[in-house]
């Protein structure tokens, strides 16, 4: 039977306490599916940053190289500046690791209480590039302290880089509805949207099955909320990807639930999977964050190693455990704890979930 390894870095806040539920889920399907998932954890987070001054040793990449996927908590913690851990752990992860899809899903669950009257049929996915753009190292602040004191950052893009994060795009929505929106920002402010936007209708000459068009930053955030259910696949620089996931997250009902998946398509390297959500300080320690987003990145870890029948038997339990309603964690307008939510899912996993029609087998 098949045997995945996989490296665990729970990371800070709830982190820690949303990533045991999803070993525990991830467990249940791969015992019901026929294969093992054998677990590598990793205490990098602020906490090993404050005892050792590092978020993880100097050769922690070439530690995790080897697995075949990296599971993620969330990283950050009040008292340790957020670049100081960000640039500690997770970029690094996603930059080595050449991780520059950034894969968000958004679905609005059937009995799922969201912010908005008539969501309609929400199913979309944000690909958010992942390596470049905004998020650069290029830049600092300089005169800390002077009256001329001032921070400056360069985005960067590339023609590679936008190459490929817009070619998959197009790909992800050739096998969906068949249509892209690009965020863009094109309107003469910024010099590097212009030139995102003439790679991506580039690329869209070569994939004439996808309806494609680009919506400013701004004009895409309000129409997303207002119809949301138009959307089938979003193509976003790194700054305005991360911005739409969050805003999306929420149309969906809490950003709790949000999965999001670190991918090098090539599989020259692990991709990683996390929760959209990062480490709530305002609620951690307290038991009650919500699973969801953590249980759903894990499903489609469990897609990406190639195991779907195990990653829809753990959506299915995902799905049932909220449609029946009964069980739901504070952000979802509940009292559960997460340990409840948890076992709720794990009830409603199929005993039996269907064998994939995989020849191999
Ligand atoms: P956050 O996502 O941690 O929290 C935002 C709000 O959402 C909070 O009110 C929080 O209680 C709520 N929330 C988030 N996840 C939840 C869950 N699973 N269940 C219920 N409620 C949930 O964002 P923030 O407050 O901006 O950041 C806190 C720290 O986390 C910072 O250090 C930040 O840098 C870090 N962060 C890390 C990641 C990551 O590791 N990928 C992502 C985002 C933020
Ligand atoms: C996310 C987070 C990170 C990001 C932060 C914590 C650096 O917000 O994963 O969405 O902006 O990528
Ligand atoms: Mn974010």
């Amino acid at each position: 039977t098949a045997a995945y390894r996989i490296a665990v870095i729970a990371g800070d806040g709830i982190g820690t306490e949303v990533i045991p539920p999803a070993q525990q889920a991830l467990d249940l399907v791969a015992a019901r599916c026929g294969f093992t998932l054998h677990y590598d954890r990793f205490d990098w987070s602020c906490r090993r940053y404050r005892e050792t001054g590092a978020m993880m040793p100097t050769d922690g990449l070439d530690r995790i190289a080897g697995h075949d996927a990296i599971l993620l908590g969330a990283v950050g913690w009040p008292g340790v500046p957020d670049h100081v851990s960000l640039w500690g752990l997770l970029i690094p992860i996603r930059r080595r690791f050449r991780q520059y899809v950034n894969l968000r899903p958004i679905r609005v669950l059937d009995g799922l209480p969201g912010p908005l009257r008539e969501p309609g049929e929400v199913d979309f996915v944000v690909v958010r590039e992942n390596v470049e753009g905004e998020y650069s190292e290029i830049g600092g602040r300089l005169n800390r302290g002077f009256p001329d004191e001032m921070a400056v950052q360069e985005a960067v893009f590339t023609r590679p880089g936008v190459t490929r994060i817009a070619d998959y795009a197009f790909d992800l929505a050739a096998t969906r509805r068949g249509h892209l929106t690009s965020a863009t920002k094109s309107n003469g402010i910024v010099h590097t949207m212009p030139f995102w936007d003439e790679v991506v209708a580039e690329r869209a000459a070569r994939h004439p099955e996808v309806t494609w068009c680009s919506e400013h930053i701004d004009a895409l955030a309000a129409k997303l909320v207002l119809h949301p259910s138009s959307y089938d696949v979003l193509v976003g620089s790194n700054l305005f990807g991360d911005i739409l996931s969050d805003l999306a997250a929420a149309i969906a009902g809490s950003i709790g639930i949000a999965p999001a998946a670190n991918i090098n398509p090539e599989r020259e390297f692990p991709s990683m999977f996390e929760p959209v959500h990062g480490s709530a300080p305002d609620i951690a320690g307290r038991g009650v964050a919500n699973p969801l987003g953590a249980l759903w990145s894990a499903a489609m870890m469990l897609d990406h190693l190639g195991e779907p029948a195990a990653a829809r038997a753990l959506m299915t339990g995902i799905e049932r455990a909220l449609a029946d309603g009964a069980v739901r964690t504070p952000d979802l307008g509940g009292t559960a704890t997460t340990r409840e939510l948890t076992e709720a899912v794990l009830a409603a996993v199929p005993a039996h979930p269907p064998t994939p029609p995989d020849p191999q087998r």
